[in-house]
């Protein structure tokens, strides 16, 4: 059957209309890859439409109560709502193309009065005033080898680099109501160590870093590092991404440092990726979704493989980071930005 990935999503949709607040939420399964093999009537979408994104194909299916389920094409960016796929879902046929998202039944809030009903109801909701809220960011590519989404925990996303909490972190609230961040207070020393083996082995390739932060210490005259592996501190030995001094991305081999343009943003969430190549030797900064600076002549790195640290670097010590981080990926190879560009897109 191919690659599937099974996940659920937790949807919480806010409908305002005129003074009105309709408030709704659902949970759906997610399946990558893979189609209902509808030949029966019966079974046949009853909205189709053209959708920006996957999330705004799960935000119709949840403005439409009588949805049980969607399909999300990723080529024509087509979005089917089905009505009544219970009989469906045992028998579904492989589609690199398609992700498939089904509500599980009794999630849907608020319950639908007529359950099963096959009345279609238009839609009431506008596309602009509503606001989505889907538990994991799903990066767009080819996906990432370690990734923590900060919901009330420190695990991995494939469950190998689970964080420890060095100092007592703390989750808040994150880009989204129903989702979460993590909170560092660098008054508190607090970071979270990566203890996870085998350690990952940066020398000799090209690697990628993206997140997502709401810093509220930015143009200090310190560096606040976000992901570090530091090896030792010799030159080209101790890697990390960080917001440098006084504000821009920098990205770091040691004695070999790229700086970004643009001050990061205090108190707003802002996208950040880092993106080492090291066949071109260059390394890029994207500040959400578009390329602020790249430089070249740079590294590789050559420190021997250790742990990671997110939000200091302890063996330099004082360079902690402040306010929240979410939704950190480290891809073993260079991003494209197009890529970047997409997920960023994503929200
Ligand atoms: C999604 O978020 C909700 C609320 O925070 C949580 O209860 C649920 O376990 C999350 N699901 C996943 C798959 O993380
Ligand atoms: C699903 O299967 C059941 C039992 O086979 C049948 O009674 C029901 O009508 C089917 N539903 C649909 C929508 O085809
Ligand atoms: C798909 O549906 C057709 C027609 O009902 C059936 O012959 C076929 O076996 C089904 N395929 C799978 C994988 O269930
Ligand atoms: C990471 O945490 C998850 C959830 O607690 C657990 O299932 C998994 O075994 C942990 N991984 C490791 C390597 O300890
Ligand atoms: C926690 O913070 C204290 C200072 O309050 C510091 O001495 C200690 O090294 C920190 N512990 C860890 C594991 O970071
Ligand atoms: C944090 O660590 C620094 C040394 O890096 C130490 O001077 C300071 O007292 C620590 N802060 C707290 C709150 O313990
Ligand atoms: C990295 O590449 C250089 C040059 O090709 C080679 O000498 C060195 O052994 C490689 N190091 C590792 C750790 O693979
Ligand atoms: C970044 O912030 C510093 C300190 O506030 C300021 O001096 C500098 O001009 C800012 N840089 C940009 C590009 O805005
Ligand atoms: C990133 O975009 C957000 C709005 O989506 C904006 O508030 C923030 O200032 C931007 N960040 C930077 C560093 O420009
Ligand atoms: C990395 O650099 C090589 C050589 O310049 C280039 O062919 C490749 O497309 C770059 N990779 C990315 C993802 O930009
Ligand atoms: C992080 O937690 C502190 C309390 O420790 C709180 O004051 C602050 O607003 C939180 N930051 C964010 C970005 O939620």
């Amino acid at each position: 059957m191919g690659y599937i990935r099974l996940c659920q999503i937790l949807m919480l949709l806010i409908i305002i209309q005129s003074s009105t607040e309709d408030i709704r939420s659902f949970i759906m399964l997610k399946i990558t890859g893979s189609k209902f093999n509808c030949t029966a009537t019966t079974c046949l979408p009853f909205i189709t439409s053209i959708v920006l994104n996957i999330r705004n194909c799960q935000i119709a299916c949840l403005a439409q109560t009588q949805c049980d389920a969607a399909s999300f094409h990723q080529s024509a960016s087509m979005c089917e709502l089905f009505a009544d796929v219970s009989n469906q879902t045992e028998n579904m046929l492989p589609n690199v193309d398609i992700i498939t998202m089904i509500v599980e039944s009794n999630t849907r809030i608020p319950q639908v009065s007529e359950p099963g009903t096959t009345t279609i109801q238009p839609s009431t909701a506008a596309m602009s005033t509503i606001s989505a809220c889907i538990n994991m960011t799903i990066p767009v590519g080819q996906a990432p080898s370690m990734g923590w989404d900060f919901e009330g925990n420190l695990n991995d996303r494939f469950l190998i680099y689970n964080g420890t909490n060095g100092n007592k972190s703390i989750y808040t609230l994150g880009r989204y109501s129903c989702r979460k961040c993590l909170n560092l207070s660098s008054s508190l020393n607090q970071s979270v160590y990566i203890y996870g083996t085998p350690y990952i082995d940066l020398r000799n390739i090209s690697f990628s870093v993206e997140t997502w932060i709401k810093p509220t210490i930015v143009t200090d005259g310190m560096e606040h590092v976000i992901l570090a592996q530091c090896g030792s501190l010799g030159s080209y030995q101790c890697m990390r991404v960080s917001i440098g001094s006084p504000g821009p991305m920098t990205f770091r081999f040691r004695s070999d440092t790229q700086t970004g343009l643009q001050n990061v943003s205090i108190n707003v969430w802002s996208h950040l990726a880092y993106v080492y190549n090291k066949t071109a030797g260059t390394m890029a900064l994207y500040l959400n979704g578009t390329l602020d600076k790249s430089g070249t002549g740079h590294g590789p790195y050559t420190g021997p493989p250790t742990f990671f640290q997110i939000g200091n670097i302890d063996s330099i010590g004082g360079l902690y980071y402040d306010g929240c981080i979410d939704d950190i990926f480290f891809y073993p190879f260079a991003r494209t930005a197009s890529d970047i560009a997409a997920t960023f897109a994503l929200g």
